[in-house]
């Protein structure tokens, strides 16, 4: 009893000594106050039947989507990170009926992106609520997406085959094994988890680099499973280090290792995060450049999203190491925290279209999404102020 109470004792020191600073505490709090009034301006923005996905300043144009498309879990789901940490009921009843439309979406099996979807939305209603339903929709969620498992390869396919593709995986599907596996770890069929792993393994065999960072696109031959080439869609070059890529990768690995306690997942995610925070291009504001090998550093376009999916996977992974690491990765994921919320990176009430963050990079080879909002930036930044105050104040 008396060790419990000394451990528990040193647990309240460390957190106050080393990660409570007062400050965060109203900087959180400052940041999900203000979310729930952006978002309300969003809300008015965005017809009833779609979905927000970014904003041009200069002609004042909000763009939308239909419900298929990769990120239309991200603004429900911002608004349960909002209602959850403000209990404002107008942000609650908005995540209700956005949900309502994405619903239908729990049979959508077109390309690989059904845990955004319906994970980043459906997951965290269901942990808030509770709500029965939720979980169904989930638990059928994982089935749409188990379809896309090839075994000859033991990947899920990300796209679609096509002339010039066999079976194209990329390393963002790291980021949807966490619908299969958290279904299986919830009554599910162990059949999900199984996928999920095995899919992290090939991708651990075959999609990084000896310096840790990874490609971005592999294409397998669908029939042999030999990966035929390795290259990249959305990043400078084909040997380039995307920086959402490598966010996307970063954060996959630390939460398999959540769930399997294996620890070459701890491992590949450590190392990543080591070919991160020790790049020569990352900026001091803790910003990266979209590719850390952009041409042209430090004259192009930072990329805000993949900054807030990094520092939510670090806060992560400060749970999973001991103390000296733990600050390691705290303090850079805060690092992080505190530019995003600067007037550099976060929009002032009114602005941006209703967006909370400005400056990240969809796909800027395409000339798509370059220097705009994106909802996925809002997502991972809300869910890593979300995950600091659980676990760090
Ligand atoms: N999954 C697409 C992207 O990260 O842009």
């Amino acid at each position: 009893m008396k060790k419990r109470l000394l451990s528990t004792l040193s647990a309240i020191c460390l957190s106050a000594s080393v990660f409570g600073q007062s400050d965060m505490t109203q900087l959180i709090k400052e940041n999900f106050d203000f979310a729930a009034q952006q978002y309300k301006v969003l809300m008015k923005n965005t017809p009833a039947d779609v979905m927000p996905k970014t904003y041009f300043a200069n002609n004042n144009k909000l763009v939308t989507s239909d419900t298929k498309w990769w990120c239309s879990g991200f603004y429900p789901g911002t608004l349960w990170f909002v209602y959850e940490h403000t209990n404002d009921e107008v942000i609650k009843a908005e995540a209700e009926r956005r949900l309502q439309i994405l619903e239908k979406e729990k049979h959508f099996t077109g390309n690989h992106d059904l845990g955004f979807m319906m994970f980043c939305s459906f997951g965290n209603a269901y942990r808030i609520t509770k709500n029965p339903s939720y979980k169904t929709t989930i638990d059928t969620s994982a089935t749409s997406l188990a379809t896309r498992y090839r075994p000859s390869i033991k990947v899920i396919q990300s796209w679609n085959s096509s002339k010039t593709m066999s079976c194209p995986v990329i390393i963002d599907n790291m980021m949807n094994l966490e619908l299969l596996y958290w279904v299986s770890a919830n009554g599910g069929d162990s059949k999900y988890k199984d996928i999920a792993i095995t899919h992290a393994n090939t991708t651990l065999k075959n999609h990084f680099r000896v310096d840790n960072s990874s490609y971005h696109v592999l294409n397998y031959d669908l029939n042999t499973g030999v990966v035929i080439k390795k290259m990249t869609d959305q990043g400078a070059a084909d040997e380039s280090a995307w920086a959402r890529g490598q966010a996307w990768g970063f954060y996959g690995y630390t939460m398999m290792y959540r769930f399997s306690k294996d620890k070459k997942y701890l491992d590949q995610a450590k190392k990543i995060a080591a070919f991160w925070l020790k790049h020569p291009n990352l900026p001091a504001d803790g910003i990266p450049y979209w590719d850390f090998n952009a041409p042209g550093i430090p004259n192009t376009y930072r990329d805000a999203s993949a900054a807030a999916v990094f520092a939510s996977g670090l806060l992560e992974l400060g749970q999973y190491v001991a103390k000296k690491e733990r600050k390691k990765y705290v303090s850079a994921a805060e690092k992080i925290i505190r530019s995003l919320s600067s007037d550099a990176y976060r929009a002032k009430l009114g602005e941006n279209g209703g967006f909370l963050l400005m400056h990240s990079a969809g796909a800027v080879p395409h000339k798509s999404e370059v220097d705009v909002p994106l909802t996925y930036a809002d997502y991972y930044f809300v869910e890593a102020l979300h995950r600091y105050k659980q676990w760090y104040l």
